[in-house]
This record gives structure tokens, sequence and C-alpha cells, in this order.
């Protein structure tokens, strides 16, 4: 599958992505910037924050209670489309997310 990044800057980039790697993952591996990711996937830390687009959002499981709780902490305010990309797991298709602005 593909992934669509929209950066803070407002730029897009597309990433060729692996079924079963995170959102998150995918970002770091390639350079996609504004994903801190400072726990390495660990849902600790709440610096991987992205807003999906509201129709792909459906296709992945709700968020776990744990992940709930971290995406009270974001530093820029969560909204509904508010997922923690380093446990969004990648299907075989394509996602768009905008990456927060700020994430520490
Ligand atoms: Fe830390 Fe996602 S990378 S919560």
């Amino acid at each position: 599958p593909k992934v669509f990044y929209t950066l803070p800057d407002g730029t897009e980039r597309v990433v060729e992505a692996a079924a079963g790697d995170s959102v998150m993952q995918t970002a770091v591996r390639n350079g996609v910037t504004g994903i801190v990711a400072q726990c390495g996937g660990e849902l600790s830390c709440a610096t991987c924050h992205v807003f999906v687009d509201a129709d792909e959002l459906a296709a992945f499981p709700a968020p776990s209670e744990d992940e709930e709780d971290m995406l009270d902490g974001t530093a820029v305010d969560r909204e509904d489309t508010s997922r923690l990309s380093c446990q969004l797991v990648l299907a075989d298709r394509d996602l768009h997310v905008v990456i927060a602005d700020e994430q520490l």
C-alpha cells in the first residue's frame, strides 16, 4: 500500500509501505519528518499523533484504552480522527494521514 503523509509544512510525502508495518514505522524508516515517536512505539509518548482521513479511519480497530489515555495528552489537541500512528497497522490499502503540527 501507499501512505500519503501531509507534513506540518503542508507538503505531501508518498511512501510505498508494507502491510503489517505501522504508520509510524513507515514514516521513520522513510525519513518522513514530523512524527517524533520518542518511545519507539511503546504507547508511552504520544509524539506520533496523526489525523487519519475520516473515510479510511473506519477500517482500523478502535483505539485501545491505553491509546485513548495517551491521545488526551497530545501536544496538539486531539480531534475525532486523531490516532497514534504507532498503533495503526497498515493493511493492503492506501492511507492518507495528516501529521500533527506539534508533537512535543
Ligand atoms: Fe510513542 Fe506512538 S511512538 S506513543
